[in-house]
C-alpha cells in the first residue's frame, strides 16, 4: 500500500494533475420543459409505470439548470481543476437533428464560461444515455442512422463551444447503453434480453463514437482532445474451478474488450466475436467501419467502481454469467470496494492498449448518508473510499501509467437512474425539498487533498 503523508494526504501526483467531480445533464440538471428542451429517452422511461424505484424522475432533481452558478461556486471552493459534465443532446437539439435550441447552447455555453472564469476546465461528455425520444421513435441505437445524427449534433457542439472547449468525450459507458439497455432491460429504453439488437446498439454507438472524432479533425479546433469513457471493470474468477476461470475472460471480452478493441486496435475480440456469430452481428458491421471506429483517440475515460467476480450461471441472461459481490463491506450499491483493482487495471490498459492519457472519468460510492441539521454531513465511509483509490492511483502514476485527472462521481446526491434519489453518492449532500447542499466530510478530505497536491506535500 502507498502511504498516505504525515499529514493525512495522498502524495505522488503532478502539480498541474486535474483533480475533478463528475455528473451527467439527466441526473442533476432537471428542468426537463423550459428553455426549448426536447424530451429524451429518460424522460419517457422513468414515468413509464414500474421502471424506476418508487415512481421517480428526473424532472426535477438537483435543480442545477437554476442553481448552476452557486454548484460552480461549490467547485471553486474544493479548488477543483477539471469538471466533466455532460450536454443533454435534445437540450441543444430537441429533435435530435436539425437546427439547434439557442437557449439550451446558452445554458452551456454560460456553463462553460463559468468554469473557465473560476479556473476550472470544461470537460464535457456529449452522450451520457439521454437519447432524445424522436430519434427513439424511428429506432434508437439500433437504427444507424442515428450514428450520423450523433455525429452531427458532434459537430454542432465543436462549432459553437469549441473555441473555450479542450477535452471532451463521446459516449459515457457504451456497455451500459447496449447491454444494461437491451439485455438487461435496467435502463432506458428497457428492451430485455435481446441480444441481436444489444449488439447493433454497441456498433453503432462506436460507429459514432468514431465519427464524431473525424467531426472534431475537421472542426475549428481539430486539436482539441477527444475520448471515450466506457465502465472498466477488471474480472476475477469466482473460483478455481475452470468454468468460472473461462467465464471470467468472457466477462472481459464482454464489457471490457469488446469496446476497447475496436477503439486502440480497430478490430474486435475473435473470442467474442465467434460467441456473437449466432446473434448476427456480422450484419452490423460495414467496410469501412473499424477504420473510423478506431480512429486516433487523445485519451481514455476509465470509469471504475469495482471489479468484477465472475461466476458461471446458466440462468443469468448475461451469457450464463453472473458479477457477484462476496466480500464485504458494500457500499449502498451492493458492490465491493476494490482500489488495487483500480491500480492494477491501469496497468494493464497502458501494457494492452498503449500509452494513452487516462482520467479516470467517474470513481465514487453510495452510502446512507444522514444530515442531522449540521453544517457537515459525516461520511467516513466515502472518506476511506475516496483517499484509498486516490493512493491506487498515486501508485498507478508512480509505476509509470499516464493518468492525468481523477473525477469523483458525483459533485451531488443526485438521480441514481432506476435506482432513484436513495443512492446518494454526492460529496456534497443534497436536502431535495429544499435544495440545499451540504457539504460532507469527504468534501472537505477531497479539498484538503488537492490543496495539499498542489503545495506539493
Ligand atoms: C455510472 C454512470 C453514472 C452514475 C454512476 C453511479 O455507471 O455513468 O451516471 O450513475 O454509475
Amino acid at each position: 500500500m502507498a502511504a498516505q503523508g504525515s499529514n493525512g494526504f495522498v502524495p505522488g501526483f503532478p502539480a498541474n494533475f486535474g483533480w475533478g467531480v463528475a455528473t451527467s445533464a439527466y441526473q442533476i440538471e432537471g428542468a426537463v420543459d423550459e428553455g426549448g428542451r426536447g424530451p429524451s429517452i429518460w424522460d419517457v422511461y422513468s414515468h413509464e409505470p414500474g421502471r424506476t424505484a418508487g415512481g421517480e424522475n428526473a424532472d426535477v432533481t438537483c435543480d442545477h439548470y437554476h442553481h448552476w452558478r452557486d454548484d460552480l461556486d461549490l467547485m471553486a471552493e474544493l479548488g477543483l481543476s477539471v469538471y466533466r459534465f455532460s450536454i443533454a443532446w435534445p437540450r441543444v437539439m430537441p429533435t435530435g437533428k436539425g437546427p439547434l435550441n439557442e437557449e439550451g447552447v446558452d445554458f452551456y455555453s454560460r456553463l462553460i464560461d463559468g468554469l473557465l472564469e473560476r479556473g476550472i476546465t470544461p470537460f464535457p461528455t456529449l452522450y451520457h444515455w439521454d437519447l432524445p425520444q424522436a430519434l427513439e421513435d424511428e429506432g434508437g441505437w439500433v437504427n444507424r442512422d442515428t450514428a450520423q445524427h450523433f455525429a452531427e449534433y458532434a459537430a454542432a457542439m465543436f462549432d459553437r463551444l469549441g473555441d473555450r472547449v479542450d477535452l471532451w468525450l463521446t459516449h459515457n459507458e457504451p456497455w451500459v447503453t447496449a447491454f444494461m439497455a437491451y439485455v438487461g432491460g435496467e435502463k432506458a429504453p428497457g428492451v430485455r434480453n435481446n441480444w441481436p439488437l444489444a449488439l447493433r446498439v454497441s456498433h453503432h454507438l462506436l460507429l459514432s463514437h468514431g465519427l464524431a472524432i473525424q467531426a472534431l479533425r475537421g472542426s475549428r479546433a481539430p486539436s482539441a482532445k477527444i475520448g471515450i469513457a466506457p465502465n472498466i471493470h477488471p474480472t476475477v474468477p469466482f473460483s478455481d474451478n475452470p468454468e468460472d476461470i473461462d467465464a471470467a475472460r468472457r466477462w472481459d471480452g464482454f464489457q471490457n474488450r469488446w469496446f476497447l478493441d475496436p477503439v486502440f486496435k480497430g478490430s474486435y475480440p475473435e473470442d467474442m466475436l465467434a460467441e456473437y456469430e449466432r446473434f448476427g452481428i456480422a450484419e452490423a458491421i460495414e467496410d469501412g467501419d473499424l477504420t473510423v471506429i478506431s480512429s486516433p483517440v487523445d485519451v481514455l475515460g476509465v470509469n471504475f467502481y469495482h471489479h468484477a467476480m465472475i461466476k458461471r450461471d446458466p440462468g443469468s441472461l448475461y451469457l450464463g454469467m453472473t458479477s457477484v459481490a462476496v466480500q464485504p463491506p458494500f457500499t449502498e450499491m451492493g458492490w465491493e470496494v476494490t482500489p488495487e483493482a483500480l491500480h492494477d487495471v491501469l496497468l494493464r490498459l497502458k501494457r494492452d492498449y498503449g500509452d494513452v492519457e487516462i482520467y479516470i472519468t467517474e470513481n465514487g460510492a453510495a452510502f446512507a448518508d444522514v444530515w442531522d441539521g449540521g453544517d457537515v454531513v459525516e461520511d467516513p465511509r466515502r472518506v476511506d473510499f475516496v483517499s484509498r483509490h486516490v493512493e491506487a492511483l498515486a501508485r498507478a502514476i508512480a509505476d509509470g501509467v499516464n493518468v492525468k485527472g481523477h473525477c469523483v462521481w458525483s459533485l451531488l446526491d443526485n438521480y441514481e437512474w432506476e435506482k432513484g434519489y436513495a443512492k446518494r453518492f454526492g460529496l456534497y449532500y443534497v436536502d431535495y425539498p429544499t435544495q440545499r447542499r451540504i457539504p460532507k466530510r469527504s468534501a472537505l478530505w477531497y479539498r484538503d487533498q488537492i490543496a495539499a497536491s498542489r503545495a506539493g506535500s
